[in-house]
Parts: structure tokens; sequence; C-alpha cells
């Protein structure tokens, strides 16, 4: 597997500011509203959540996926363990009383994990329970820079009482909005699938109980 180093670059991490701020003024792509500033890494993504009612453990899996690869793994996970899908609409009205387990899922994107708000807002009502929190990005697995983003979005106090895991993401130039396509044009990344159904073995152990 070929290591992507620009993700820790230097030259990747203020290039992406730049852009980023340009593109919330509006200096890129044209006029954008101050809510759409806002809402800018928000855009576009997609954003569901799964049931699961297999195995030994009640379990479900909330993701963030913005070209598939993440919502792929939920979909593995969910088949693995007796998934249902569950739009993210309904995870407001989710009462996690019926659960034994909760499972995050989220990719890495400039740095940041969309769903890290979710989590820590629900952590009072994740106690009693098996939390797993797995990213999804552009490492390799057994680089320990894979879990860096990670343990900078949460404090200890939330990575105390949930288990991290790590699965390989892809990228598709083709696919991409052009914003995304001219950043990852920028770091010279070039299109990989590291995607693999068998990485998700230890989570769904894991949610056996
Ligand atoms: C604009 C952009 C920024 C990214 N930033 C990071 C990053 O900071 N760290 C990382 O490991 N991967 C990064 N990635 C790689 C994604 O995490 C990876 O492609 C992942 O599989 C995307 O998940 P999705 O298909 O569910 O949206 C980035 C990809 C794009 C397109």
């Amino acid at each position: 597997m070929t290591h992507q180093l620009y993700w820790r670059s230097a030259f990747f991490h203020h290039t992406l500011a730049v852009l980023l701020s340009f593109r919330a003024l509006g200096v890129l792509g044209g006029p954008i509203s101050d809510s759409g500033a806002a809402a800018l890494l928000a855009q576009e993504w997609s954003v569901g959540i799964l049931m699961s009612h297999g195995g030994t453990l009640k379990s479900v899996i909330i993701y963030y996926s913005k070209y598939g690869s993440t919502k792929d793994y939920a979909e593995w996970l969910a088949q693995a363990t007796g998934a249902e899908l569950v739009p993210l609409a309904e995870a407001k009205k989710l009462d996690l009383s019926g659960f034994d387990a909760v499972v995050f899922g989220c990719p890495y994107y400039a740095f940041r994990l969309k769903i890290a708000g979710l989590v820590k807002s629900w952590v009072p009502r994740l106690a009693g329970k098996k939390v797993a929190f797995f990213a999804v990005g552009g490492e390799e697995p057994t680089n320990p820079d894979c879990r860096k983003v990670y343990d900078t979005a949460f404090p200890d106090s939330v990575r105390a009482a949930m288990r991290f895991f790590y699965f390989p993401g892809r990228i598709a130039l083709g696919r991409m909005s052009w914003f995304d396509r001219l950043i990852m044009k920028l770091m010279k990344a070039k299109d990989y699938d590291h995607t693999s159904r068998d990485v998700i073995a230890p989570l769904v152990e894991f949610l056996k109980g």
C-alpha cells in the first residue's frame, strides 16, 4: 500500500487552509452566502445512520460519508452484523437506551472529523454502552499518524470510553467536486482504492461482545 505522505505535509496543510478561506470568502467559485460559507465543509456530505440488530450486541452504526468509502464500510459492518439502514433524519428521535453498542464512522477531511460534534454532544447518552469509532482516511493503517486527527478531535475523557478503529479509504478524482479535485491536483494526488472488507473484522468482533 502506498503511503499518502501529502496528508501530513505542511504544504498540504497551508494550501488547504488558504483555499478554504478563499472559498468561504467567495473569492473562489463565485459568491457564497454567510450560511453557505459556514456550511462549506458540510455541503455535499451524505449522512446516514445504520442500525444493527445482529450478533450478541444490539448495535447502532452512525456514519458520515462524502464520496462513499465510509458508507461502504458502514454497510459492510451492517451486513456482517445483520444491520438495518436508517436515515439520519431519524437519528434525532433515536432512543439509544435500546442499544448495547454505538459505532460512529467518519472520514478525515482536512484534518477534521465531521461527526465529532455529534459524538461529544452524545457523551452522556453513551454511558454504559460499548462505543467504537472508525475513521477512514488516506494514511496507511500501520502508520501511527492515522490516529492523529482522531486524537486531536476528542478529549482524553471521551477517547477513554471509545475504541478506535482505522480503515484505509479511497480517492476517485473523477467523482469529486471541482474544489476537492483542485486540492487533490495541487497535492499531486492520484486515484487509489485501499478499501477492503477484510479490515472490518476487529470491529465486527468488538460488536460481538
Ligand atoms: C479534500 C480532501 C481532503 C482530505 N483530507 C484528508 C486528511 O486530512 N487526512 C487523511 O488521512 N485523508 C484525507 N482525505 C482522504 C479521505 O479521507 C479519503 O479519501 C476517504 O476515503 C474519503 O471518505 P468518503 O469516501 O467516505 O468521503 C482527504 C480527501 C479529500 C478529497
